[in-house]
């Protein structure tokens, strides 16, 4: 199935990428990572449905509907653009149309991932590389401090990684790697076409 038929799928509109005319460097533009390679982590990579999932960087919200529609777990989505923003609540209004999934709650939210104040129920972090490593580090910082108040195991999850934000998770935090899941196909032809799971147990 391509990217267009499950977005039918799930009644959303997630294709396409939408770059940013006045872009800072530290935020990068819109694209969602392909439901191929989500099949592929989330084979391997199994959510509780008491898991709350945090997309910094969410657009149009792609990971927060497959997510719902297959694990029933909460998602809440980040993005700074108020269009994407728009976008994303109208595919909710249509995803919920139709939607035969109880459990779990999708919401969005039109901020900058750095302001976002990480909830005590947030326990899985998504990146598909949205911004710099300056702001990265910022939201990282973030989610530490809630883990200090609020003591649990907490994962990030890297789409397409970076060598810097690799380095910064491995030097300076207490985040260790805890699995690799290569996207087959496509990691032959681009070694940045895998994802990797870091895993903070520091806070248990
Ligand atoms: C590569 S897209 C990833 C989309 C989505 N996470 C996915 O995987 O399907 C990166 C997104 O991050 C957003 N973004 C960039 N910097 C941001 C920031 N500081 N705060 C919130 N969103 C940001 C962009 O507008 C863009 O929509």
């Amino acid at each position: 199935m391509n990217d267009k038929d499950y977005d039918r799928l799930l009644r959303i509109k997630t294709v396409g990428t939408r770059e940013w005319l006045d872009q800072s460097s530290h935020y990068n533009r819109y694209e969602a990572t392909p439901y191929s390679a989500l099949d592929e982590l989330f084979c391997d990579y199994v959510l509780e449905r008491t898991d709350g999932i945090v997309d910094f960087g969410c657009g149009k919200g792609r990971l927060a509907f497959y997510l719902h529609n297959r694990f029933e777990v909460s998602v809440i989505g980040i993005e700074m653009s108020a269009q994407l923003y728009q976008e994303a609540l109208e595919n909710l209004a249509s995803y919920r149309q139709k939607a035969k999934r109880v459990g779990g709650s999708i919401r969005f939210e039109c901020c900058l991932a750095e302001d976002y104040v990480v909830e005590s129920e947030d326990n899985r972090f998504y990146f598909f590389n949205p911004f710099s490593i300056q702001i990265f580090g910022r939201v990282v910082d973030n989610i530490l401090c809630s883990v200090e108040q609020q003591k649990r195991a907490v994962d990030i999850i890297l789409y397409y990684p970076t060598a810097e934000y690799i380095d910064f998770l491995e030097e300076g935090t207490p985040f260790e790697l805890l699995k690799e899941v290569r996207v087959p196909g496509l990691y032959e032809q681009n070694d940045n076409e895998r994802f990797l799971i870091f895993r903070s147990r520091s806070g248990k």
